[in-house]
């Protein structure tokens, strides 16, 4: 039995494709054995066999692709077949996740995109379309927490600025451009990762708060703008998810927002993604303009 990943799942988990995606990147490696309680072992020979594949032939745009919540998402679409382009600044991280998908079989890609600058947007998400032939999912996860333990006094204005550069006028960008392509075939889904803060105001993360809200805003007028046509534009406010961006938060702004979740707990990545390729899955097909809860709890509306 050496060197062999024994996993016990509940036989009625067996299937579900949110499951086998929690075990990516720790133990379901193809050639690893999988224990049933009922006594049966399953050689797993493809992980791909294993899921439902929503995104087959499908091609999707990811920004902030490298990022806590980017890389689960970019790994899940990819895991369902879509064929994935992510969009980042950070290219070291862009050519190890690429690097690190690819030995699991997934079609992913990746392309130095600025958010914040209409001529990298619009020549990025062109030339995505030209290559692939289509852009059927964008979803927009790059973004900045900004000022985050200061009262509207203490905040800088270019750290305002730069916050809703990147959270908002990214945002903005990136729909609108998508949108170009997605109009071409009457097929598409645009998903923009807001925040509970742009429901609520968090205290002294204003800026941040403000670039939120106002995803949640553009998410509202575009929806209807598109609702007569095959496309749909939503938005997904989480809580607190455990990445990088709660790890470098002051110890005080992720104390605030912790002690807010009924659940007590903070989200994790493959819950967001779940959630995530639902939304922008062809199933989710009589909803636009919402923003979706992801909050353990934390919004009811
Ligand atoms: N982590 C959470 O708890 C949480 C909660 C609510 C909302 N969100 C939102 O989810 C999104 C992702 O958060 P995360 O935790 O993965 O953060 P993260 O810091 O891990 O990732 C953000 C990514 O965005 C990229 N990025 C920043 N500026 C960019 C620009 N101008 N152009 C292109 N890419 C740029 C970064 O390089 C990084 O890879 C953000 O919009 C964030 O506001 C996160």
């Amino acid at each position: 039995m050496e060197g062999i990943t024994l996993l016990m799942l509940a036989d009625d988990l067996w299937s579900d494709p949110i499951l086998q995606f929690c075990k990516i990147g720790t133990a379901s490696r193809c050639g690893d054995i999988l224990y049933r309680p009922s006594g049966a072992f399953v050689n797993i020979t493809s992980k791909k066999k294993e899921r439902i594949m929503r995104f087959e032939g499908q091609v999707a745009i990811v920004t902030g692709g490298v990022g806590g919540l980017g890389k689960g998402i970019v790994g899940r679409l990819a895991s369902e077949g879509a064929r994935v382009v992510i969009f980042d600044m950070d290219e070291g991280a862009m050519g190890q996740t690429v690097e690190e998908f690819a030995g699991e079989g997934y079609s992913i890609s990746s392309q130095e995109v600025d958010v914040t600058d209409e001529e990298s947007v619009r020549s990025g998400v062109e030339g995505v379309a030209k290559e692939m032939g289509r852009l059927d999912i964008m979803i927009n996860c790059a973004g900045i927490l900004g000022p985050n333990n200061h009262k509207i006094t203490e905040v800088d204005m270019a750290a305002y600025d730069a916050t809703l550069a990147v959270n908002l006028r990214g945002s903005y960008l990136m729909a609108k451009y998508s949108l170009v392509e997605m109009e071409k075939r009457d097929y598409g889904r645009v998903l923009l990762i807001a925040s509970i803060a742009g429901k609520e105001g968090n205290a002294k993360m204003s800026p941040y708060s403000i670039s939120k809200a106002g995803v949640i805003g553009l998410v509202k007028s575009v929806g209807k703008e598109y609702a007569e046509t095959g496309i749909t534009v939503n938005a997904l406010a989480p809580a607190a998810i455990y990445t990088s961006m709660i790890e470098n938060a002051d110890p005080a702004a992720a104390q605030y927002m912790i002690e807010r979740i009924p659940m007590k707990r903070f989200g994790k990545p493959e819950e967001l993604a779940a959630t995530a390729a639902w939304i922008v899955s062809p199933e989710a097909s009589f909803n636009t303009g919402f923003t979706f809860d992801m909050s353990g709890g934390r919004a009811t509306y």
